[in-house]
C-alpha cells in the first residue's frame, strides 16, 4: 500500500491505491468516455461559474476538474483531491499545469481541506467508499461557504444497475462469486437508497436536498471491448484472474453470451441508473 504523508489513509484507500486504482489507470481512457455523459449531466447541475472556488472529491484520473478550471478561469481555484497517489500522480501528469486547477493526496473525510472556502463541491462516483459517511460529509461542509452547493453523482441499488452485475453474474455461474457487500458498506452502491442519502446529509448540515434518477444505456464498447473490461474491471476481475483456465474459459463464454445480446450497431448498451443529488451547506 502506498501511504500518504498528509492524512491516515484508512479502509477503501488500500483498494484504490492497489487493485482498484491499477484497475481505474488501466482503463482511465475508455471511463472517461463512458462516463462523460454522466459526468456531463452533474456538471449542468453543478453550473459552476466563473471566479468560483470548487473541489472535486475523488478525482480520479482528473479530467472533469480540468474541466472545472476552465469553467472557473484564473479568477477562481479547483482543487481536486483523491486518496489513491496513483491517480493523483496521473491527474498530475495529464492536468497539472492546467491554469487554477491543484491536486492534493488526500482522503476527503479526513483531511484538513480548510473551512468556509468553497462555493461548490462536485463529486463523480468519488462520495460512496466514505467508511464513516456522516463524518466525511460533516468534514466536506466545514471547507464550505455558507449556502454552498454539493453537488455528486453516485449509483442506485445493485439491481438499478445490471451493466455490473449482469455480465458478472454470468461468470460466477462458472467461477466463485466473492462474498456480496451489505448494501450499506462502503463501495460503488452503498448510496442506492436515497433516504440515507438525505439522512447523513442532513444530518451533516445541509438543506435545499434534491435526489433526482439519471438513468440511460452505458456504452461499452464492441462485444470483445466490452469483454475486457468486464474480465479485468468490476466484482468478476479477481474470480476470474484467479480461476482454473477451463473455469476461466467457459465463464468468459457466459459474460460475452450476456454481452452480446445487448449488443447495438452502436456497441453493447448495459442500463445503468444513478441518483444526482444537490443540497447546499446550510
Ligand atoms: C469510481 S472512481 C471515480 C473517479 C472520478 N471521479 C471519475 O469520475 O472519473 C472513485 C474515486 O474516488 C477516490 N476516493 C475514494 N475514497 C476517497 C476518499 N475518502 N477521499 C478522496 N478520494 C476518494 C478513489 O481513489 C477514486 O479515484
Amino acid at each position: 500500500m502506498t501511504s500518504s504523508t498528509e492524512n491516515k489513509i484508512p479502509y477503501q484507500a488500500d483498494y484504490w491505491n492497489e487493485d482498484g486504482g491499477n484497475r481505474w489507470l488501466n482503463h482511465l481512457a475508455w471511463l472517461e468516455i463512458m462516463l462523460a455523459p454522466l459526468g456531463d449531466a452533474m456538471l449542468n447541475r453543478a453550473a459552476a461559474r466563473a471566479g468560483e472556488a470548487i473541489l472535486d472529491v475523488g478525482c480520479g484520473g482528473g479530467k472533469l476538474a480540468s474541466r472545472l478550471a476552465a469553467t472557473v478561469g484564473t479568477q477562481g481555484s479547483v482543487l481536486a483531491v483523491d486518496v489513491s497517489a496513483m491517480l493523483i500522480d496521473r491527474a498530475r501528469m495529464d492536468y497539472g499545469k492546467t491554469p487554477a486547477l491543484s491536486f492534493r493526496l488526500a482522503d476527503a473525510a479526513t483531511a484538513d481541506i480548510g473551512s468556509g472556502r468553497f462555493d461548490l463541491v462536485c463529486s463523480r462516483f468519488g462520495v460512496m467508499f466514505f467508511a464513516d459517511p456522516l463524518a466525511a460529509f460533516i468534514n466536506v461542509a466545514r471547507a464550505m461557504k455558507p449556502g454552498a452547493r454539493l453537488v455528486f453523482i453516485c449509483w442506485q441499488g445493485k439491481d438499478r444497475n445490471p451493466w455490473m452485475f449482469e455480465p458478472a453474474g454470468a461468470a460466477f455461474e462458472h467461477v466463485p462469486a466473492p462474498p456480496p457487500p451489505a448494501p450499506e458498506d462502503p463501495g460503488p452502491f452503498s448510496f442506492g437508497n436515497p433516504d440515507r442519502v438525505r439522512g447523513i446529509l442532513d444530518a451533516a448540515g445541509f438543506n435545499g436536498i434534491s435526489i433526482e434518477p439519471l438513468t440511460g444505456s452505458l456504452n461499452m464498447g464492441r462485444v470483445d471491448h466490452a469483454l475486457e473490461f468486464v474480465s479485468t474491471m468490476g466484482p468478476a476481475a479477481q474470480p476470474l484472474a484467479e480461476a482454473a483456465p477451463d473455469a476461466r474459459a467457459r465463464a468468459i463464454a457466459a459474460v460475452r453470451a450476456v454481452l452480446a445480446a445487448r449488443d447495438t450497431p452502436d456497441g453493447v448498451q448495459m442500463p445503468y441508473a444513478t441518483w444526482i443529488v444537490c443540497a447546499n451547506k446550510r
